[in-house]
């Protein structure tokens, strides 16, 4: 099983608490969206949303398997199989995530391999086959 997402541990050289900023920018951006479809799919709990990503990233990234110790497998096809992902779902949280690497001063190359493991990731994730807008 692989831990990476390329050659580099991203995990030692960004550290927790950028991750812990990331998911956090990134969920400020999210919870702000004004698209109600968008919202509904979110819990009211936005910290715990938070900290589901970071612990994710944490381990996917190289670090310890927050995740996985407190959730179990990730899983993600199965944990977002409830939410309807289309192709256009998909860019627009990749827009938030953008913006939220932006945020947290994540620049240069880390930001995109980060951003090429989010693309990639994202893509996966749609689950519902709508022709763009
Ligand atoms: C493609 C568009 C995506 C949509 C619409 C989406 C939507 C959601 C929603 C609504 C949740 C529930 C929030 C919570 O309770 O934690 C969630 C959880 C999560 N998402 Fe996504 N997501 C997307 C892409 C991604 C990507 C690209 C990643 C990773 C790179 C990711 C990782 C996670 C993780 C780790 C959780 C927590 C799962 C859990 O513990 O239940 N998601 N996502």
């Amino acid at each position: 099983m692989s831990f990476r997402i390329d050659q580099q541990n991203h995990f030692e050289q960004l550290g927790l608490e950028k991750l812990i900023q990331l998911s956090t920018a990134f969920y400020t951006r999210v919870y702000a969206d004004p698209d109600p479809q968008w919202r509904a799919m979110f819990p009211d709990d936005m910290d715990s949303a938070i900290q589901n990503q970071y612990e994710f990233f944490c381990q996917r990234l190289g670090g310890p398997q927050l995740y996985s110790q407190r959730k179990g497998h990730p899983a993600l096809r199965a944990r977002h199989a409830k939410f309807a992902i289309t192709p256009a779902r998909a860019e627009q949280w990749l827009g938030h995530m953008r913006l939220a690497l932006q945020d947290v001063g994540i620049e240069g190359e880390q930001a995109s391999a980060l951003l090429e493991f989010f693309e990639h990731t994202a893509h996966f994730l749609v689950n519902v086959q709508e022709a763009k807008e």
